[in-house]
């Protein structure tokens, strides 16, 4: 049982990108349970085809189609073949991404163009082909850009330094078109999650258990994300509950963002002895 009466997105029709894997997949369930219609979008056509038919339901099947986000002309294929099949699009997901850890000095041309043609052109061209849809066809949508929490304004990630780029990218893309398209009815919502554990992240990510163990020292909660609560925090945010919600990313991640915002959050190593004796010396200070 989850939060939300079972038809929350009753006959929504739902394009969410890279939704046969990690993220994109468990979203694509939520909103199928409840009653959403659901088409996925990535680059290998052996996934979506298993996933499709892992998650269709009888009388809801999962629409798929092959799609890389880099190529324009193939998300205007993609995109045109999701509105013949259901007749139209109500909520876009930018799910699809790229991402590995290196050293930025490392980094070829090809592999800085890899990661930020996936992730901010993508979701650029997905974006821009579904908008201008919904514009000429004076129909009202919401899109959910999924972020990370490296790409907020004051922030940043070193070796992740194409992906922080692109998703900072992709956060003004939110932020603006908010003001930009709300006077055709089209609202943007990002959310940007901590760390949940999905092959596809963790593989690149987090390759080792040495570094797992680091990125969950880094966790206030002490654990990692639940795909179920991303799954609901989306569900929401596309929801005609969430109609007056434009421009907003939300963060998802047990509180690390602000771990390592604050100056002072490493004296949590500090043991009671030791606070006592640092008691001492600072109430000297008086
Ligand atoms: C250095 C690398 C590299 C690596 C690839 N390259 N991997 N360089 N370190 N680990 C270089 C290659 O050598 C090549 O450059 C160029 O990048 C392109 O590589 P291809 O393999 O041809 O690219 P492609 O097949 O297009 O694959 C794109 C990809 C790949 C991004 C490199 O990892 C991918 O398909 N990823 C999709 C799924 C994914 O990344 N999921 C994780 C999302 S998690 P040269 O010059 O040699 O030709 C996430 C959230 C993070 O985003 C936040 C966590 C808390
Ligand atoms: P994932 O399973 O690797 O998801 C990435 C998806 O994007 C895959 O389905 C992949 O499918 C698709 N994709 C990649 N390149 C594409 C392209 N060129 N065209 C079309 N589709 C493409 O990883 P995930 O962890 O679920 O990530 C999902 C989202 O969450 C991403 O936006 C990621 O940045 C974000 N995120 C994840 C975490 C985390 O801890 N997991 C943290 C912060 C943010 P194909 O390879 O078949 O194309």
């Amino acid at each position: 049982m989850g939060p939300f009466a079972p038809d929350l997105l009753k006959d929504k029709v739902v394009l969410v990108t890279g939704g046969a894997t990690g993220l994109g997949r468990a979203m694509g369930e939520k909103f199928l349970e409840l009653g959403a219609r659901l088409a996925i979008a990535s680059r290998r056509e052996d996934v979506l085809r298993q996933a499709s038919g892992e998650m269709s339901r009888e009388g809801n099947e999962v629409f798929y189609k092959s799609c890389d986000v880099r190529d324009a002309a193939q998300v205007q294929e993609m995109v045109e073949a999701v509105e013949q099949h259901f007749g139209r699009i109500d909520v876009l997901v930018n799910n699809a991404a790229g991402n590995f850890i290196s050293p930025t000095e490392r980094l070829s041309p090809r592999a800085v163009d890899a990661v930020l043609n996936i992730v901010l052109h993508g979701t650029f061209y997905t974006t821009l082909e579904v908008g201008k849809r919904w514009i000429a066809q004076g129909r009202h949508g919401t899109m959910l850009n999924i972020v990370t929490t490296y790409a907020s304004s004051g922030s940043g990630s070193g070796f992740v330094v194409p992906s922080a780029a692109a998703k900072a990218g992709v956060l003004a893309l939110t932020r603006s078109l908010a003001v930009e398209w709300a006077q055709y009815g089209i609202r943007q919502v990002a959310i940007a999650p901590g760390p949940f554990p999905t092959d596809g992240a963790w593989s690149r990510l987090s390759p080792t258990p040495e570094l797992e163990r680091k990125m969950l020292g880094r966790v206030p909660l002490g654990r990692v994300g639940d795909k179920d609560e991303l799954a609901h925090l989306a569900a929401y945010l596309i929801s005609d509950y969430a109609g007056y919600i434009n421009g907003e990313v939300v963060t998802i991640d047990g509180g690390e963002w602000l771990q390592g915002a604050g100056q002072f959050n490493d004296l949590l190593e500090v043991t009671e002895q030791q606070w006592d004796t640092l008691a001492e010396i600072t109430r000297k200070g008086k």
